[in-house]
């Protein structure tokens, strides 16, 4: 195990009805906000009703910027930036999914800023301050509600990238895992591959001594798999949604990574994919996980067979280890298609003829990955294995 820090400072409020608390939450960080939303779902389920009303009664002022886009773009963060600066707003709050909590993450990242938010961005200067921002969950899948990221897409030159920074940290998120029956399947099923594939971007690793890790990895995972299905089956079940929401945020909170260092190749490539095609960041996880497992498994071929045997139930072979390594990544695939995503890029029609374009821009600062570094013809082997 190596040395660390942990730290997460967001406050997880969880439960049923907890969006009615928003109100007392907020009025300690001053009178006026910025109420920053997505698409309509929020209008559409009754949510937005709730959480209004819950503002008022606490006499708050309130300014609204909806229409967040999935994979959140530039323009939208500048239009909250100048409003956020002419109404002197004091706290942002997003009300929804990753999309919406990346886009108020970095409108208060931008307000106080004298330049161009994208600086962050392109790590030319890091942030001495940013406005409170706080959360209403409504699908988990991201981890932004208490991550220390945010991901933006510049619409100039379509480039999708991530900033880190520990003022990225939401002071609250809000978790009610009712609000999640609304989610169609479709999206269920992504949110869940981007948490998992956000534990497998810490499970596999080159550092050894990491039991305490690994198991809660492994449970997070199980935990995750199962209740996938029990949700899709029965997207009112309580129980299984909850589980999946408090796993959602366990994934990315850093606490699973703790003492080791974490790959994240799949998560560099795959931002390519949804930056350049738009498709769910949990759709192109499920193409490029397996595929960047089957390109690097046999750099460790003991952590992938035991993959497959605590997190799959694969039959541990001692005369062929292989055998069993390559079993879990067959499992993983399976699962990914039993619940509705796409595996391959030709099922998520994505064209081929921008993998070198994808592989350069993801590569632009130097190799990727830690399990194993990948230069850029290595993106793009992994680009065609998951053709
Ligand atoms: O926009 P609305 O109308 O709300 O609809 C959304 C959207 O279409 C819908 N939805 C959300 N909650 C719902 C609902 N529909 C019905 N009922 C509900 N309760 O779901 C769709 C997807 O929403 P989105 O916010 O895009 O999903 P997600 O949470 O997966 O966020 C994806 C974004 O997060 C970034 C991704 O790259 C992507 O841009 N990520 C952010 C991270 C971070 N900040 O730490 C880490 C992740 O790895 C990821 O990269
Ligand atoms: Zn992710």
């Amino acid at each position: 195990m190596i040395n660390f820090t942990f730290r997460n400072d967001t406050k997880i409020i969880f439960g049923k009805g907890t969006e009615e608390q928003i109100g007392t939450e907020v009025e300690k960080y001053g009178k006026k906000v910025l109420l920053h939303y997505g698409g309509g779902s929020i209008k559409k389920y009754g949510l937005y009703d709730r959480v209004l009303r819950s503002l008022k009664d606490e006499g708050l002022e309130i300014i609204e910027l909806g229409g967040v886009r999935p994979n959140p773009v530039l323009s939208m963060v500048n239009k909250g930036i100048d409003i956020c600066r002419r109404e002197k707003i004091d706290f942002i709050i997003a009300v929804g999914g990753g999309s919406t909590i990346d886009s108020a993450k970095t409108i208060a990242l931008g307000v106080p800023y004298s330049g161009d938010v994208w600086d962050f961005y392109e790590g030319r200067t890091e942030p001495e301050e940013i406005i409170p921002v706080g959360v209403v969950l409504t699908i988990p899948a991201s981890g932004s509600e208490s991550s220390d990221s945010a991901v933006i897409t510049n619409e100039d030159g379509m480039y999708k990238k991530g900033f880190t920074n520990e003022l990225l940290r939401p002071e609250f998120a809000i978790l009610n895992p009712e609000i999640t029956y609304t989610l169609p399947p479709y999206q269920t099923a992504c949110g869940s591959s981007d948490m998992m594939a956000h534990v497998m971007e810490r499970y596999f690793t080159t550092v050894s001594d990491v039991e305490l890790t690994d198991r809660l990895c492994e449970a997070t995972l199980k935990t995750i798999i199962s209740n996938t299905l029990k949700v899709l089956e029965e997207p009112e079940n309580y129980s299984a949604r909850a589980e999946i929401m408090w796993s959602g945020t366990i994934a990315h909170n850093n606490l699973l990574d703790t003492g080791r260092i974490g790959d994240w190749a799949s998560h560099k490539i795959e931002m390519e994919i949804s930056g350049l095609y738009d498709i769910a960041h949990g759709a192109g996880l499920a193409i490029i996980f397996p595929a960047w497992m089957e390109y690097v498994y046999k750099k460790d071929i003991n952590r992938f067979a035991r993959f497959a045997v605590e997190v799959w139930n694969v039959e541990y072979d001692f005369n062929d280890v292989e055998k069993a390594a390559i079993a879990g990544i067959k499992k993983l695939k399976s699962f990914f298609k039993e619940i509705g995503l796409p595996i391959t890029l030709k099922e998520a029609k994505i064209p081929y003829n921008s993998f070198e374009e994808m592989a350069r821009k993801c590569t632009e600062w130097g190799a990727v990955g830690n399990f194993v570094r990948l230069e850029t013809d290595d993106v793009i082997k992994i680009l065609e294995i998951a053709k």
